[in-house]
């Protein structure tokens, strides 16, 4: 199969996952951001959200996520190729809802389920109709293989707590509808793979996980079904490597990873015990 991109780090396929991945030799690691369940994906809420008195006043629309939501043929066909073709972890962002579905697909496939952590997103939108909470994580389904397992964590907890990516425009802006913050996938590529290993993303979308492990010394093949997608994700591989490291530290990205290096450090150094 012919890839849409290639340089030395990362591969990109254009194709859908349920025609690329069984073509695929085996890789150390996948790490992936499929669709979500159709609840998500109809009612993608969008606000133009005025608070008064406490309340929040809200006019929210259905706006398409410009993908369809996941459905159990492809969950269970691709669960299959994972457990056939990772040698280490498999980690599946989804929403709570869906975490059931993941891990017994995941299981029924022949992986372990380990735990599912918790992207923590520390400036979720607010629920704009005010009559119940806003969701404020998204999760993540971690299986392997039967056997030994290690990761760069030690005893920490799964929660990685990041801003969400905003659409601030201009040179800012956002390149997927669904794109997830670059310092979240560091972190998880970083804590979960080893340098020179190689990363599998089938549900690449705008190349997150792609440029993550670029950015750290890993390697990348991604898939994704949309060409549009598959352009923007080869132009960010082509953009300048903005600290190249082989160490499983997150890069420095200047004033954007301060907030994720305090994150992480509020993280390590938090005390075991009340003092
Ligand atoms: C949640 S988005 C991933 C976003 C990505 N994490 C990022 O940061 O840009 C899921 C992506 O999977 C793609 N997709 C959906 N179904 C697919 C399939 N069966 N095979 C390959 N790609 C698919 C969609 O086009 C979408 O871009």
């Amino acid at each position: 199969m012919t890839p849409y991109f290639q340089d030395s780090a990362v591969t990109i396929y254009h194709g859908s996952a349920e025609e690329v991945l069984p073509v695929l030799e085996p890789v150390d690691v996948v790490l992936t951001d499929p669709p979500y369940s159709a609840h998500v994906h109809v009612k993608h809420m969008v606000g133009d959200s005025a608070c008064r008195d406490g309340f929040a006043a809200s006019i929210a629309r259905n706006k398409s996520l410009g993908f369809d939501a996941i459905t159990p043929e492809t969950m269970s066909l691709v669960t299959k190729q994972f457990a056939r073709l990772a040698r280490r972890w498999v980690g599946v962002f989804c929403n709570v809802e869906l975490v059931a579905e993941w891990s017994n697909s995941l299981t029924g496939a022949g992986l372990q389920y380990v735990r599912t952590g918790a992207w923590v997103k520390l400036n979720a939108a607010p629920q704009f109709t005010g009559d119940r909470p806003a969701p404020g994580f998204e999760c993540v389904v971690l299986a392997h293989p039967a056997g030994k397992k290690r990761w760069n964590g030690g005893g920490r907890q799964g929660i990685w707590t990041h801003a969400i990516e905003l659409n601030r425009g201009g040179k800012n802006k956002r390149l997927h509808t669904t794109q997830k913050p670059l310092p979240l996938m560091s972190e998880l590529v970083g804590l979960f793979t080893e340098p020179g290993e190689v990363v599998l993303d089938p549900f690449g979308g705008s190349g997150t996980t792609a440029r993550a492990c670029k950015d750290l010394g890993r390697r990348c093949i991604l898939i994704e079904r949309q060409e549009k997608y598959c352009e923007v994700a080869a132009k960010r591989m082509g953009q300048e490597v903005l600290a190249l490291t082989t160490s499983n530290q997150p890069p420095n990205y200047g004033s954007g990873v301060m907030n994720y290096e305090n994150t992480i450090n509020r993280q390590i150094n938090r005390p075991v015990f009340p003092q």
